[in-house]
């Protein structure tokens, strides 16, 4: 399966704004004490008071503070393992988009619209469990048959040892949604913006956000258990597929074991090597054909020796021949098949579902969130058809206005950016230019792209996807089709930087460091962010964090390396750089003394969003102090409007997590979690201190600070 684009979201894993004035709000009604009494004022203080937990002291735990209110009324329970504001958001998205969904007929905008109707009809034939049970295991079969069997169980197809061929089972499965052995992308050339380029990367094991995981024991355990669930569901015998995939599993582990490390992939220049095809078939060894392989993966384009593309992780590719050397033929082709299969349990009767391998590496037998099916179908839904979901959503839930100020709101976060440069005496004159020069090019997308509200742009650009309303299977087939030719047209042309490429409906913002462009997206412009009755400070608390936390990752440890181009390039004085390296280490050591349920949480892992967190909401305080608009006072909240900033920022945050979530989140998020990206942040600001009136030496008011921008 092709991959698209890197980037830095706001938000980790499987989650990843309306900046209104006080002298703009429509329907608010202001009394002589310029207090707001209006419904929505009161709901929004109400809402903001409930949060807090007012018999904690701000300055000795300022997350407990903002949001231990919000905890109680929200227990973790035993089906949830994470909870927190910004989830209940995105439900909140899901469940006005169920509705849109589910309404008779395929209308938009007042004209039939086919993108419209498809998107229904995949949801339908995925909500349609009496079409999907009636064909069973079988769509799964045929496929296994047609790629040359899988001997963990019995098809009726047996496997011919003789005519299998390794590379001509990697070449089939990778042209479909395969990823055995290593993971293939098309992203924008880091050293060459006018085109794009195939990167080769490590991959094609299941748990690959854990590949250390593997020489756990418990981490088998699960996998065997999903592997035997998935053979029974196929017909096979317990023993023989424990016996088969066990195999498999050590094979998964052998590849593990020579995946290059996260931390040596922080920094992009480690990540960018680039390769001409023949170069690249030296490194990996005889045993695979590259320039068959593109073929097969490309079709219809001519590979040549001399093509390039970029290697991010080359040790990984001259070790991965002689693990694929040391396994037998036929725990290759289960390999492969396992690889292949994964990805449709999701499409098959309901049963395969409990076949989900990632839930071993958050051990215990719970979802992140418990869906129902029609949940969990819409979700299915929006990711085939992003922009026609969107687009049902947007037309009634999203105000244009809203853009408008967000847009106003980064401008001027920007320009704190740049107004602090002055400050900065650790960094010289010519490295300054540079940052100012950086600033003043970034880019920015907001809410989402104007195109998908025309109709007929919205049906052209979701044309050739076919989408039957009783083959959810064959709509799967059909949506990995369409994803991977849009990423084969997009290899072919310059990269472009009014590309979308989320979903705007997702509760997240972006930046994308080789297009030097902020990206915030609809979802997070909901109004339980960003409601109109918010007073100013709270929401450049909320959502000004957010934004000046991406303009930031522009400059952070990884972000700084690339120029205002989104060249990968080192343009730093080398003492300033140096001094750079000091001030993260602090950053590092002061987030490395943290624990959650009794582990340490790890500074260099999470330092760049550490970084953009901590000059982000510095940028966002800033710009709101300097917003001169007359502050509207919400009843029932007593806190100054500088202390709401703070609050605000902290609501953002409010998230509770079971310990196994929490300890997933340790060892795989490149953010804090949400209690120290609140607390780290704060205990670093002398303007927060200065709010709360926080005596030096506090908690939240330590004399050592950690400071870059
Ligand atoms: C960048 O890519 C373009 C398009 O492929 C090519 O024409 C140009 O020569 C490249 N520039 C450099 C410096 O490699
Ligand atoms: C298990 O494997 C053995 C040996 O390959 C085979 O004879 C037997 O039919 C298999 N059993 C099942 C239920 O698949
Ligand atoms: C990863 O980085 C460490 C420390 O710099 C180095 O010793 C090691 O060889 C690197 N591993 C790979 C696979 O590049
Ligand atoms: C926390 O971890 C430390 C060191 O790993 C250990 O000594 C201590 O007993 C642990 N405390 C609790 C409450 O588990
Ligand atoms: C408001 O907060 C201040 C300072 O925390 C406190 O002294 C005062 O009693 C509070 N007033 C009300 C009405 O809650
Ligand atoms: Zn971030």
């Amino acid at each position: 399966m092709l991959n698209s684009l890197i980037r830095v979201c706001y938000i980790g894993l499987s989650v990843c704004i309306l900046l209104v004035s006080a002298s703009t709000l429509r329907d608010v009604e202001y009394s002589d004490d310029h207090y707001c009494h209006s419904e929505g004022c009161t709901e929004a203080g109400r809402s903001i008071t409930s949060k807090l937990d007012r018999s904690v002291d701000p300055c000795e735990d300022i997350f407990q503070f903002s949001c231990g209110g919000w905890f109680k009324d929200n227990p973790i329970s035993e089906e949830w393992n994470e909870k927190s504001p910004l989830i209940d958001v995105s439900l909140q998205i899901d469940e006005r988009l169920l509705e849109l969904i589910r309404q008779d007929g395929w209308e938009f905008k007042g004209t039939p619209s086919s993108a419209i109707k498809k998107l229904k009809e995949f949801y339908w034939s995925c909500v349609d469990m009496g079409a999907i049970d009636e064909k069973g295991a079988e769509p799964l079969k045929q496929l296994i048959d047609d790629f040359g069997s899988w001997t963990v169980t019995e098809t009726e197809k047996p496997w011919e040892k003789d005519k299998w061929d390794l590379q001509e089972a990697i070449f089939k499965t990778h042209a479909w949604w395969g990823s055995s052995f290593f993971d293939i992308g098309v992203s924008a050339d880091e050293k060459n913006g006018s085109r794009n380029i195939v990167s080769m990367s490590q991959g094609g094991i299941a748990l690959s956000e854990l590949p250390e995981s593997y020489t756990e024991e418990s981490t088998k355990d699960f996998f065997m258990k999903a592997a035997v669930k998935l053979g029974e569901l196929l017909g096979g015998s317990s023993v023989n597929v424990t016996a088969k995939m066990a195999k498999v599993y050590d094979l998964e582990k052998n590849l593990a074991q020579i995946f290059v490390p996260k931390e040596n992939l922080t920094n992009p220049f480690n990540a960018y090597n680039l390769m001409t095809l023949e170069d690249f078939q030296k490194l990996i060894g005889s045993w695979i054909n590259m320039e068959k392989f593109m073929e097969s993966v490309f079709p219809e384009l001519d590979w040549r020796d001399e093509d390039e593309l970029v290697v991010i992780t080359p040790e990984y590719f001259k070790e991965l021949q002689n693990v694929v050397q040391d396994t037998d033929k036929e725990t290759l082709a289960n390999y492969i098949m396992w690889n292949l299969i994964l990805p449709t349990v999701g499409y098959l009767p309901e049963e395969f579902e409990d076949v989900n391998i990632k839930q071993a590496t958050e051990s215990e037998d719970k979802a992140e969130i418990p869906l129902s099916r029609q949940t969990s179908c819409l979700q299915k839904a929006v990711k085939v058809m992003p922009f026609a979901a969107s687009a049902l959503y947007i037309d009634l839930f999203f105000s244009q206005e809203t853009n408008v100020k967000v847009v106003i709101a980064i401008d001027d976060i920007e320009h704190e950016f740049i107004n602090n440069l002055d400050e900065l005496h650790w960094i010289d004159q010519v490295t300054k230019q540079n940052l100012r020069e950086k600033a003043e090019s970034m880019t920015n997308q907001i809410g989402f792209p104007d195109w998908i509200l025309n109709p007929s742009k919205l049906d052209a650009y979701y044309d050739s996807l076919v989408v039957n309303p009783d083959d959810f299977w064959g709509n799967f087939i059909n949506a990995n089709q369409f994803q991977s030719n849009q990423i084969l047209e997009s290899y072919q042309k310059p990269p472009d930087k009014r590309k979308w490429d989320t979903s705007p409906l997702e509760v997240n913002a972006f930046y994308y460091s080789t297009e030097n462009q902020m990206v915030v997206l609809a979802g997070i412009l909901h109004e339980d962010i960003v409601s109109p009755y918010y007073p100013t400070s709270y929401v450049y608390g909320k959502l000004g964090s957010i934004i000046g936390h991406e303009i930031i990752h522009g400059f952070d440890n990884s972000g700084r390396l690339y120029d205002k181009d989104g060249h990968l390039q080192d343009s730093w004085t080398p003492h300033v750089a140096e001094e750079f390296d000091q001030r993260a280490q602090c950053f590092i050591d002061q987030y490395d003394s943290y624990l959650v349920y009794n582990h340490s949480l790890s500074g260099s892992q999470t330092l760049g969003e550490n970084i953009a967190d901590n000059g982000g909401m510095r940028l966002a305080y800033r710009a709101y102090k300097n917003s001169i608009k007359p502050e509207l006072r919400l009843p029932g909240l007593n806190l100054t409007d500088d202390q709401l900033f703070f609050v605000g920022m902290s609501h953002f945050h409010c998230g509770l997590f079971s310990e196994d979530s929490a300890l997933f989140r340790l060892r795989t998020d490149t953010h804090a979690i949400s209690e120290f990206r609140v607390i780290g942040t704060m205990s670093n600001s002398r303007d927060f201190a200065e709010a709360f009136n926080c005596p030096v030496g506090s908690p939240m008011n330590p004399e050592e600070k950690c400071e870059i921008w």
